[in-house]
This record gives structure tokens, sequence and C-alpha cells, in this order.
């Protein structure tokens, strides 16, 4: 039997529920559950929500699938071809279900949401269908298809943030871990299906954002990155004094004085409301890292306006310009959609001029790639031959590359502070780590561990490594002067006592 649950929501008491486990469990005595996750730094997230909630009733996690009695893959719909490799995915599964009859499939994130039931009816071997926002609802649902039912809830909320549930972190090295601090986005971008499968925007109370953040400091995390669609338009409202609403650049403030060393980064911002504030705050915390990830999407200004993007092309720019004045030394980042609908040649060399004022640290770039029910596809016509789309982004790549390049020559010679996430992928005898920047860079090992933070000097690089050496810190002369004057202060006062002591025994 099919239960749907898009009419009514489910409530699990929340409060009766101790979520303090922030690393997975492993035991082979109890249920276990395979995640397998695709898609953006939120899916990530959610999926450490979703095994905290797992773990809670009794879930073990496995990352071996021939172990599992339950997988759940956690989906992304923002582009046909990541829905492509999710149906290759569901084929693997079933064999797995071949093998294993009592084995239990589930479909969670955007691809749940846009699909609903008719994932169910495509895939037969699909036995949980859960969306986004429901989450909470995970235990009622497993226990339905544990007796032998399917089940779904694609329902969206418009409150949902799962504020008081500790992420369970499955991340392999410790080091970084991500927060979220909104969900859903109003924005409304013509060509994005995420406004339909993650519903409204709603804001994260900013105490359990900051309860969040402690938690990961006292596990031993350094760097955190705050989430969501817009992080512009964070905005929590307190009801009993405006003068105390949080917005983006006050909540980015708290997070950075938490504990100054650990390193807070955020995505995504958008153009049309990163703010000035936001960019002084960056300059003023030492701890904030410089690195700005500004999606794009086109260099012509009638492609923006038919993107619904509510920005010009001079009007990004001047926040490229304003970036580089407030924080000099800042990465700027972007994403770029090659032939949205109508996008004529000169459309697409205005993007590549974009690309080239903006100077560009590192970008992802797409096709346009239609999507159903969104804006685009309901009163635009994807117009643009495959071909000219693949061509545009072959040179849009191609730019790319030579901009990351020219980007990290100029970093030979310079010394940046790293974290270490890890060992190098390709060598034992170094690790791998980020600057401020958020460029990964390769250096033999020293004596450091991952998780230390080391200065390492620019020796070389390719566009995608800077390749270093490490820096030992020689002390500050100011220090070693200091540290000479209490010496030569503990000598006096030492010298003192032995004449005062000598003086009593002469007496
Ligand atoms: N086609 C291609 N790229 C898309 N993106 C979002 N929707 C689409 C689409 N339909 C890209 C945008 C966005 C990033 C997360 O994915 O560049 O910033
Ligand atoms: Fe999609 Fe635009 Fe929202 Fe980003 S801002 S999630 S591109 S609708």
């Amino acid at each position: 039997m099919l239960y749907i649950r898009f009419m009514f929501k489910q409530k699990t008491n929340i409060k009766d529920i101790d979520y303090k486990s922030i690393k997975p469990v492993f035991d082979s005595s109890k249920k276990r559950v395979y995640i397998e996750t695709y898609g953006c730094q939120m899916n990530v997230n959610d999926s450490e929500l979703v095994l905290a909630i797992l773990q809670n009733i009794g879930y073990s996690l496995t990352k071996n699938i021939d172990e599992a009695d339950l997988i759940l893959v956690n989906t992304c719909s923002i582009r046909e071809n990541a829905e492509q490799r999710i149906w290759g995915r569901l084929d693997v599964f079933r064999l797995a279900k071949n093998k294993k009859p009592k084995l239990k499939i589930g479909v969670i994130g955007c691809m749940a949401e846009r699909l609903k039931e008719q994932l169910i009816e495509r895939e037969k071997t699909v036995d949980l269908v859960v969306g986004p926002d429901a989450y909470r609802s995970l235990p009622d649902l497993l226990r339905n298809v544990e007796a032998g039912q399917k089940d779904i809830n694609v329902l969206l909320s418009r409150e949902e943030t799962y504020s008081d549930i500790t992420p369970v972190r499955m991340d392999e090295n410790g080091v970084s871990a991500f927060v979220s601090i909104m969900r859903g986005c109003n924005n409304v971008c013509a060509y994005c299906v995420v406004p339909y499968t993650r519903g409204a925007e709603r804001s994260r109370n900013p105490e359990t954002i900051l309860n969040e953040v402690q938690i990961l400091v006292d596990n031993g995390y350094k760097e955190i990155t705050l989430l969501g669609q817009n992080v512009d338009s964070y905005f929590w409202k307190n009801e009993k004094n405006p003068e105390k609403d949080i917005n983006f650049e006050r909540l980015l403030e708290m997070v950075a004085l938490v504990n100054p060393i650990i390193r807070i980064r955020f995505a995504t911002s958008h153009p049309k409301d990163i703010s000035n504030g936001v960019l002084y705050t960056m300059a003023m915390y030492e701890n904030i890292c410089n690195c700005i990830h500004l999606p794009v999407q086109s260099g012509s200004t009638r492609i923006l306006e038919l993107m619904n993007r509510k920005y010009t092309r001079e009007h990004y720019l001047e926040r490229i310009a304003k970036i580089r004045e407030v924080i000099p030394d800042c990465s700027i980042t972007t994403d770029i959609i090659a032939g949205f609908c109508t996008e004529t040649d000169g459309d697409h060399q205005q993007t590549l001029s974009l690309m080239n004022e903006a100077g560009y640290d590192f970008a992802y770039m797409f096709k346009y790639s239609e999507r159903p029910n969104t804006k685009a596809s309901r009163q635009m016509k994807d117009d643009v031959a495959d071909e000219i789309k693949t061509k545009r982004l072959n040179e849009i790549i191609e730019l790319q590359n030579q901009l990351s390049l020219e980007s990290n020559r100029r970093d030979i010679g310079k010394i940046f502070n790293v974290l270490i996430d890890g060992l190098s992928k390709r060598s034992d005898e170094h690790f791998s780590g980020r600057t401020s920047q958020n460029k990964t860079v390769v250096f033999p090992k020293g004596n450091y561990k991952t998780g230390d933070f080391v200065n390492v000097r620019i020796i070389s690089c390719t566009s995608a490594t800077l390749i270093g050496e490490i820096v030992e810190e020689k002390p500050h002369e100011t220090i070693t002067e200091l540290k000479n004057i209490i010496d030569e202060t503990i000598q006096i006062v030492e010298n003192k006592i032995k004449h005062k002591i000598k003086d009593k025994i002469k007496k």
C-alpha cells in the first residue's frame, strides 16, 4: 500500500531525542544504513541530519552496500544529467535488492520532491520517497516500510529548519564542516528548479547556529562553512526588539567571534544582495576567509534579465570592484551557464569578456539544461542547439583554465597560512591543504598533522593546484624583544629576593 502524505504534516517529538553524538556509529549489531549523496553542499549537510535522525532510532552507518538493510540516495535535480546518474545508481541498487530481498531503498532530496510518487511508479524497487522538508517523519515512514509497505512524504514547509538537530558528521578528516543557516530560496531564477524542490526561504534561529558551531569547535573542527542558497538574505527577526534583528552581516560576525582561530566560510552569495557591510565584516575578522562565491551565470544584461537574476552586468562588475577595494587579496569564484534560451554569440562574447574583467580564480561551468516546470521551461524555448552549447561551454572552460593558471602564478613566492585537510591524493609524503582563498596547496609533510595550520611558501603551480614548501615560523621580532624584557625582569626580581634573603640571614 502507498501512503501519500502531501496533505498533512507529521510531528515527531524531537525534544525526547538525544542527538549528541556528532560522529557516525559503526555497529554491526544494529540495522545498517548506507547513504549516498549527490549534488550541492546543502545535500551533504542534509545527509548528516538524516543520519542523526536514523541513529536515534537504532540505525548505524555502513560504507558497504552489501551490509546495508537500508539504502538512502540523497538526490539532486539541478540538471538533467544529475538525475540520469541517479537512475543509473537505482539500477545498481535493484541488483543489490535482488540478492537481498529484505533490503529497503529510499530516494530522498530534490528528485524525491520533484517526482514524488512517479519515482515509485517508474522504479518498483524504491520503497520510500522523502522530500527535503520531511526528514523528521523518517522514523514513522520507516516503520511502515519495514512492515512491507511503500511510503512517501514530500510535504514542503514554511518553517522547517531542523534547528534543533545536531548533524552526525560524515566527513573523513574531522577538519571542515557545513552548518546550514537557512533553507529554500525565494529568487525564482528562470532556469532553476531549487525553489520548487526546496521550497520558500526561511532562516534558522541564530542561537542554534552558534550552538552548532560551538559543538563543532569542541569536537576539534577548524573550518566552518555557513550554507544557504542565498546567504545575503539571511534574516532573523527579534519580535521584542527590532534593533536586535540579525542579518547576515551580523550573523557572520557572531560566528567569527565564537573562536578566533576557527576559519569561517560561507556560500552562496547573490550579486543583487551582497552588501558592503558583509565585505567590511570580512575585512575586519582575520578568521573569515577571503573567498567569495558570486555566481554570475551570464555576462549579458539581456540574458540576465531573461534569467530573472535582477542585476545587470554593470552592477555585477561594480560589486567585483568593491570586493577588490575592501578585500584586495580576496579570491572570487563563480557559476556560469552556457546556452541559455535565445543566447546569441554576442551574448556569449559578453560572458567571456566579463570573465576576463572579473579575473575569476575558479568557476563551475554548465550547459543550460531545461528543467520541467521552471519559468524558462514554461515561457521560453530551449533554442540554442546542443553543439553550440558545447562549443560555448568549451570556450568558457578554456578561458577559465587560463584565468585560474594566471591567478595561481600570481601566488608564486607568497606565503599563505594553510589548513591541512589530509594526505595529498598523489603522494603519502605530501599534505594537501587550503589557503584562506580556498586554493588547494600540496607540500611535503614535515612534522605536522591533519587539522594543523601551517605557513607555506608557494614555489610552483598548475591551473588547479599550488605547490609549496613549509616555512617554519620564526618568532616575531617584537615577541623576541618582549621575551628578553620578561627574562630580564625575572632575573632582577630573583636577584632582589636572593639579596633580601642574604640580608635577613646576616641580621
Ligand atoms: N541548467 C544549467 N545549470 C544550472 N544551474 C542551476 N540550474 C541550472 C540549469 N537548469 C547552475 C547555476 C547555479 C548552479 C548551482 O547550478 O549556475 O548557480
Ligand atoms: Fe536557484 Fe537562483 Fe535560488 Fe540560486 S538563487 S537556488 S540559482 S533560484
